[in-house]
Formats: structure tokens, C-alpha cells, sequence
């Protein structure tokens, strides 16, 4: 059972994972999502979280003090709020894992498929959202001596806060664990699981709008049709991520085709 908490101070945000494929994950016992304001760690009638920066400058930064209160509370007991599974889960390898700390930043490193993976076969993430300019950077550090920390980023693009980033990468993550996606081929499909995009698809009709299905995909003929998908493939790369190519496995054949 992968054990997800997230901390914010827009719990309501987060509402997505309780649904569908996420939802689903939860009720099957493969995956626990803990969601906590962050506020309930404040201690003024005004349960304020933020300050000035230091230094100056735009914004409000995140107080220290009261991220540290809440992930010391979250790292010690990963089932604050749900109730416990009623069977004692498989074990996820070692069973002394620190939790991973997720911070959705913009500052961060790219989130990619390899880190979606990595995560997981983790036992225990926690997301701490930032809002305004972010957290205190001690509030990062000083988690470092009792977890793993990851300051990562979705996109080169700046969102409003780390709410969305945490759904994007919730998501990532948990159609990754098994029996949460149905009786798909594994995930050796997946855009980026070969490092390639994926190429189209097709279903009924053979033809709509005058526009037929490209003749190999009935053929019957597997060997065939996985060297049409593997050459659709490498040209939609070459076309939208001409980055991807070179770090992706590539043969001679594949070359060929790419200097068509
Ligand atoms: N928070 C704000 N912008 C973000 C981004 N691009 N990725 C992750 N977290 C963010």
C-alpha cells in the first residue's frame, strides 16, 4: 500500500484524487491519501501562514514554523486521518524507508516519467504545496535530515500553487501501481516508457469521413504492425520532441527511417 499526504491550505483542491481512477485505487487497498490544511498547524486567531520575505521584494513567503509543526507530524504517522486498512498490506521492500517529501515548485527539477516510477515503488510520499512566493528554503532543508526531498517542477510554465502539480503527479504515479490500470499491456507502451511519443490510434469504423484506417493495422500481421506503430512512432518524435531522440535506444532500421 503506497501511502499519499498532502498539505495545503486548499484542501478542496485536491478533491480529484478521491475520484475516478485515483478513487478506485483507494477503495481497492492499493493506495491511502491523507489531505490536511496546513492551517490546522497555525496557533493565531488568524491562522496565518505566511510572512514578508527577507530582503524584500514581492509576495509573501511560507512561515517556517508552521510547515516544520506539520510535517514532523505527518513524517511519525502516515495514517493520520484515514482509517487503517482492515488487511496488513504486502511490505514495499525496507521497511526503515524515509518518506519522500514532494515540493511542487516551478524552481524545481523537470518531473519526467523515470521520477513517476521511482516514486512508485516508495512506501510513504508527502507533498507540501506552496502558495505565494514558496516555502521558507529551511523548511526544505531541515527535512532533509529525516526524509528524502525532492523540489520538482512540472512544466516551464508558473501555476498559482502546487496543488495541480500534486494531482498531475499523483496521477503519474498511481496508474503505475499494479492493478490500478486494467489489463493493459504493462505500461511498455506509454509515451516515454521507450523513450519515444506514442504514435495514433485507431478504432471503428474502418472508415468515417472518408478517412480510413491505415491498411496494416488489419492485417493480422503483429510483426508488421509493431514495426508500422515503432516507425509512427520515432517520426511524431523526430516531429514534436526531436530532444527525446537522443537519449531514446535506436537501431539501424530505426535510423533509416528517420532519415526518410
Ligand atoms: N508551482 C507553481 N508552478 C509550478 C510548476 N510549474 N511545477 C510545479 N509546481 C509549481
Amino acid at each position: 500500500m503506497l501511502r499519499l499526504d498532502v498539505v495545503t491550505v486548499f484542501p478542496d483542491y485536491l478533491a480529484p484524487l478521491h475520484l475516478a481512477l485515483l478513487g478506485r485505487a483507494v477503495d481497492r487497498g492499493i493506495v491511502s491519501i491523507g489531505v490536511h490544511d496546513l492551517r490546522d498547524w497555525t496557533h493565531d486567531v488568524h491562522r496565518s501562514v505566511d510572512d514578508t520575505p527577507f530582503g524584500g521584494g514581492p509576495g509573501m513567503v511560507m512561515r517556517p514554523t508552521v510547515w516544520g509543526e506539520a510535517l514532523d507530524d505527518l513524517v511519525g504517522s502516515p495514517s493520520v486521518d484515514d482509517s487503517p486498512p482492515e488487511v496488513e498490506p504486502p511490505s514495499r521492500g525496507d521497511d526503515d524507508e524515509r518518506p519522500l517529501l514532494i515540493v511542487p515548485t516551478p524552481a524545481g527539477r523537470p518531473f519526467t516519467q523515470s521520477d513517476a516510477q521511482r516514486y512508485a515503488r516508495r512506501r510513504h510520499l508527502l507533498f507540501a504545496c506552496g502558495r505565494y512566493e514558496g516555502i521558507d528554503q529551511r523548511v526544505v532543508d531541515e527535512a532533509s535530515q529525516v526524509m528524502d526531498v525532492e523540489e520538482v517542477s512540472i512544466g516551464d510554465y508558473v501555476l498559482i500553487g502546487g496543488e495541480v502539480a500534486v494531482l498531475v503527479i499523483a496521477e503519474a504515479v498511481v496508474r503505475l501501481l499494479p492493478g490500478v490500470l486494467g489489463n493493459r499491456r504493462s505500461h511498455e507502451e506509454d509515451s516515454f516508457s521507450d523513450g519515444l511519443l506514442e504514435g495514433p490510434s485507431y478504432t471503428r469504423p474502418e472508415v468515417w469521413r472518408d478517412r480510413a484506417v491505415p491498411e496494416v493495422l488489419k492485417s493480422g500481421n503483429h510483426a508488421k504492425i509493431d514495426r508500422w506503430r515503432r516507425d509512427e512512432s520515432l517520426r511524431r518524435t523526430a516531429e514534436r520532441r526531436p530532444d527525446l531522440l537522443a537519449a531514446a535506444e535506436l537501431d539501424a532500421r530505426d535510423r533509416e527511417v528517420l532519415a526518410e
